[in-house]
């Protein structure tokens, strides 16, 4: 082939957020070479190039074509399922394919997969990017957020293709090369564990205005479409509103009631709390969203569960509660909380990123990452722009809590927020994800808590030692036979 007919780039795995990646990369002007393993996925997105565009768009119908078709070196984007069909393609393209080029796998792939393929197509020379894409269809077509980590060299040979491609805001395109190894999908594995975050505590801010509250779906509407204007502006805050605004085209009513309380779930969720748990990092509302999936699963338990205590004589307290609400500062207390409690979700997710890239040495900047994540991905949101400066302020910082700026913000709204969860309390309305995030405020901003005695009882029953407040070193005591020495605590109450 002539090197003037060549691509610029490659994708294969044309389901529809290949497609759209593809459409959008050449859009951007990047002559395109496209590749699906049934056929049929390469005239679909020629006949979309040619509506859509017309673009310089190629359909390949074999790895070898294909591969041929992309200029030296070759950059290879594949959009396929994670786990399997990644190493298939892999083999099936690489056969092909001359050392200096590069595979970027743009899947939601777990970060280990990436370092074990990173080492495999080593041997051939050839290169390896796992890039996290997040925006889902419309993102991949118009703008998403890239997270591209493995070879620099790689990410070098593509910067000026993942810049043009991707959402662009105030302070540049939503992407960067983020470091070494499988952090790219590591990083993106930590924003989809903030997305489960930021979905549950959104879901319970509706319970509560809905139940406590008493707001129709309009109002609900009218309400988070406020909220997007002020601090709370974000995509899912967006969505939010849109959906309270949807009718039921099968019967009377609005869609979001028609709706079976039961949440799919793909899997970075749960790998974002594996490796809290992992890396000893407390993350505490990614794991109540988590568990709240879990629970909401179970949707049949759950009712025969309502009816089993319902019949022991559990009383709903909502009517109760309800009745004595000021609907108006309710309103204002629940978005106070709900920011409040993402503040705290977002410094879990963060200090989980840290404690990672101390342990793979890969130097993550915190400051670039709220900055990408600004445009174009699923959590974007104004409040990013306010972390970005929070880390530029202080890269060390410890915790987005103990940023000044946020930490007065916290200040600021934990009277609200106590408000909302006791309220939400007394009604029997669950809301684990902001009783999750005030426990680990106030958890985290104790001096002094009752570790004490759990170090008292893990010494008594296994010897484990203690530490002392007063002198240093390790110490162990002979509890019992002190305490039953010692009469002390008898009768105290007597
Ligand atoms: C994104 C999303 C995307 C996908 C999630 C959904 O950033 O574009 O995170 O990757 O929608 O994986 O995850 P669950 O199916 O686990 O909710």
């Amino acid at each position: 082939m002539d090197a003037s007919t060549l691509s610029r780039i490659g994708l294969a795995g044309l389901a529809v957020m290949g497609q759209n990646l593809a459409l959008n990369i050449a859009e951007k002007g990047f002559p395109i070479s496209v590749y699906n393993r049934t056929t049929s996925k390469v005239d679909e997105t020629l006949i979309r190039a040619q509506s859509e565009g017309p673009f310089s768009l190629t359909g390949q119908y074999s790895p070898r074509d294909f591969v041929l078709s992309i200029q030296r070196p070759r950059s290879i984007i594949i959009l396929v399922k994670a786990g399997n069909p990644v190493d298939q393609t892999i083999s099936a393209l690489t056969e092909f394919m001359e050392p200096g080029d590069t595979i970027i796998d743009g899947g939601n792939e777990w970060y280990q997969n990436t370092e074990r393929r990173i080492q495999q197509v080593s041997d051939k020379g050839i290169l390896y990017l796992g890039m996290g894409v997040s925006g889902g269809e419309e993102g991949a077509r118009h703008g998403p957020s890239l997270m591209p980590g493995g070879s620099f060299e790689a990410y070098k040979n593509i910067e000026s293709v993942l810049k043009s491609v991707a959402a662009q805001v105030d302070d540049g395109p939503c992407v960067t090369y983020i470091g070494e190894g499988g952090s790219g999908n590591f990083v993106k594995m930590v924003h989809n564990g903030i997305e489960y975050g930021d979905m549950q505590l959104i879901s319970e801010a509706y319970d509560v205005l809905k139940n406590v509250g008493g707001l129709s779906n309009s109002e609900l509407a009218e309400i988070f479409g406020e909220w997007n204007r002020g601090e709370l502006e974000s995509f899912l805050i967006e969505i939010t509103s849109d959906i309270f605004k949807v009718k039921d085209n099968l019967v009377d009513g609005d869609l979001v009631d028609k709706i079976l309380d039961k949440t799919g779930m793909k899997g970075t969720g749960k790998w974002t709390v594996q490796q809290a748990a992992e890396l000893s990092v407390a993350a505490p509302t990614i794991a109540a969203s988590l568990d709240c999936r879990y629970l909401s699963g179970l949707k049949e338990e759950r009712e025969s569960a309502a009816e089993i205590l319902k019949e022991a004589g559990l009383e709903e307290e909502v009517g109760s509660v309800k009745s004595g609400v000021d609907k108006k500062r309710l309103i204002d207390d629940v978005r106070k909380a709900l920011y409040a409690s993402k503040i705290c979700s977002y410094a879990q997710g963060m200090n989980l990123l840290r404690a990672k890239s101390v342990e793979k040495g890969w130097d993550l900047d915190f400051g670039e990452l709220a900055r990408i994540w600004k445009g174009g991905c699923i959590i974007r949101a104004v409040f990013l722009d306010r972390i970005k400066k929070a880390y530029q302020r202080n890269p060390n910082l410890a915790s987005l809590v103990v940023d000044p700026e946020f930490a007065r913000e916290m200040v600021q709204r934990q009277a609200a927020w106590r408000r909302v969860v006791g309220l939400a309390i007394s009604a029997g309305i669950s809301t684990p994800g902001m009783c999750a995030s005030l426990a680990y405020f106030d958890t985290y901003r104790r001096a002094r808590l009752p570790a004490n005695l759990v170090q008292a009882q893990r010494d008594l029953f296994g010897a484990h030692t203690y530490e002392r407040t007063d002198r240093p070193g390790a110490f162990h005591t002979e509890w019992t036979k002190l305490a039953r020495k010692s009469n002390a605590g008898a009768g105290a109450f007597s």
